[in-house]
């Protein structure tokens, strides 16, 4: 039989069990902040907001607007001075980055957009445990679509072209001259619609199983009057197997994939003898153990896997299931040599979640 619980001890653990609830919640308040304008209207205010300007400014009910700012401002997200009456809010330099400016590299809305849709997963969850069958990206919706496109589109806007690009051997000039590109597990098109931007010599396919992803990428592309990219799901339209293609890229989706193997092969079957595979996915370690100890955000990241990525990966019966921790580099060696590729290099990129190879056939 198990020992009684220590007293202290026993309050310690609901401690941190009821911190975790807070978390969630507070996740929820943050959704709020980016949906309704709330950290928008404070970033652009001249001076500290009393709740009332702060609820006129976005048309909203005060007494609502107070209760959320009370719990931003207990979670400490947001600054408050309670020696005057009413409080006033405001949001520190960092606050604004993360919270309230869409251009910046440390924007953080992405997940916070899609929460409502992430957490309503677990109406279906019980199911999948019992089952062992997981739901695909489009179970979130469309604006599951668009959370993911804000998730890591900052990073990208910052980052792909000026860093990520020219660490690849030799591929910026031949974006430059003109080659055939396909991005697989586009998403709403944010990376491939920016390299279309930048190289427009080259013509790219963004290739996704997701329809509201493929919509929302359709629509970017129309809105951004783009001539050399066209988005398509490779159910219908599968990658050629001819050699043909010369870059592919794949940003964080290989982990998702019911079977990233065949996807793999695919992708060496496309590939120029010359061509090169950008593929960057999450920086998962080998072991469990090593992921904790390496990585802060591990248990945010087994949840999301259960939530998102692993219920992704085995949305058909026979899924792999790797999951958002699944791709460590050795078995992305292991994965890439197992489809053909001899060449394998891990690029000097600096990124808090993902890691970043050049692979060749
Ligand atoms: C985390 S999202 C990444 C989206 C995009 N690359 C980005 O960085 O914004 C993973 C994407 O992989 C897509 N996906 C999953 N399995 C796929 C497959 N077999 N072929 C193509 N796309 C797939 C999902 O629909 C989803 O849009």
């Amino acid at each position: 039989m198990a020992d009684a619980p220590d007293p202290d001890r026993l309050k310690l653990y609901s401690f941190s069990v009821f911190t975790q609830l807070s978390g969630a919640v507070t996740a929820g308040m943050i959704h709020l902040g980016d949906r309704l304008g709330l950290y928008a209207a404070l970033a652009s205010a001249d001076e500290p907001m009393t709740t009332e300007s702060l609820a006129t400014s976005c048309g909203l009910d005060e007494r609502w607007v107070r209760e959320w700012a009370y719990n931003q401002a207990a979670a400490a997200l947001i600054a408050v001075d309670t020696d005057s009456t009413p409080e006033r809010f405001w949001l520190t330099p960092e606050a604004i980055a993360v919270l309230a400016t869409p251009d910046s590299p440390a924007f953080g809305m992405g997940m916070f957009h899609r929460f409502p849709q992430t957490m309503a997963a677990l109406e279906v969850m019980p199911e999948s445990f019992r089952t062992g069958l997981g739901h695909d990206y489009d179970s979130h919706g469309p604006e599951g679509a668009v959370g993911i496109e804000r998730s890591f589109e900052p990073w990208n806007r910052h980052h792909l072209i000026p860093t990520v690009l020219p660490a690849l051997d030799g591929v910026v000039e031949r974006l430059e001259a003109g080659i055939a590109i396909a991005d697989i597990g586009c998403g709403a098109g944010g990376a491939v619609l920016l390299m279309a931007a930048a190289f427009p010599n080259s013509t790219f396919v963004g290739y996704d199983i997701s329809q509201h992803a493929l919509d929302r990428a359709e629509h970017r592309r129309r809105e951004a009057g783009a001539t050399n990219v066209r988005f398509v799901d490779p159910r219908s339209e599968p990658l050629p197997d001819d050699h043909s293609v010369d870059l592919v890229t794949t940003f964080d989706c290989i982990h998702d994939m019911t079977h990233p193997q065949e996807m793999i092969d695919a992708i060496a079957a496309s590939l120029s003898a010359d061509g090169v595979w950008l593929l960057v996915d999450i920086k998962g370690r080998d072991t469990f153990a090593e992921n904790v100890r390496k990585n802060p955000m591990a248990p945010l990241m087994y949840g999301i896997s259960v939530l998102s990525c692993m219920s992704s990966a085995l949305s058909a019966p026979d899924g792999a299931g790797l999951g958002t921790l699944g791709l460590p580099e050795s078995r992305a060696r292991e994965m890439a040599g197992a489809a053909g590729f001899t060449r394998f290099r891990t690029l000097d990129v600096d990124h808090s979640v993902n890691s970043f190879y050049e692979i060749r056939p």
